[in-house]
């Protein structure tokens, strides 16, 4: 279905912490059309979904706007606006991660509707979780291990 000379394509997330997944995905997407459009998660909408982003929504946008091939940055305020975006940007074809397979597929009454395959080992949940490791309480739990291993260490080494 194409609605004119141009093949425009849109896509919505958070993208907190940008990584390599984030950026793979975006070179497919620039790849499929003339126009891309990312929605990005505002931390309102995050808030509604339990969801807490390291990065402010002003500067995840200002990062995926700075992208090679995103035209332009829409918020993503809620759940409802998708239909919307699509008939007000005569988009042509939704994509999503494969996270989202079959979620979004009655958007296909719409436009042709996508699922690509995620970059495998990459995640900003895993980037937070690998940071938590530098959290002041886990590095204090750290040191605490520590000590108690070089005094059973100074213990046995004087018994023997
Ligand atoms: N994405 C991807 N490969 C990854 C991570 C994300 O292709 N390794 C895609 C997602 O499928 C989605 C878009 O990038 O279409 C934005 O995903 P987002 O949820 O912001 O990124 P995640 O790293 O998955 O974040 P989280 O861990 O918070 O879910």
């Amino acid at each position: 279905m194409t609605r004119g000379p141009e093949r425009t394509v849109l896509t919505y997330g958070t993208f907190d912490l940008f990584h390599i997944g984030h950026l793979r995905l975006i070179e497919r997407l620039a790849a499929m059309g003339d126009r891309l459009i990312v929605g990005v998660s505002t931390d309102e909408f995050n808030a509604t979904k339990g969801k807490t982003s390291v990065v402010s929504y002003e500067d995840r946008a200002d990062i995926v706007s700075s992208i090679k091939g995103v035209d332009l940055v829409l918020p993503e305020e809620g759940w409802d606006q998708k239909a919307r975006d699509i008939e007000d940007n005569d988009v042509d074809v939704f994509v999503m991660g494969d996270d989202w397979k079959g979620k979004f597929d009655h958007l296909g009454e719409l436009c042709e509707v996508v699922y690509l395959p995620r970059t495998q080992g990459i995640s900003s949940t895993a980037i937070k979780q690998m940071l938590s490791a530098f959290d002041p309480v886990h590095l204090d739990e750290l040191q605490s291990a520590v000590t108690t291993l070089t005094n059973l260490l100074t213990h046995y080494r004087d018994l023997g």
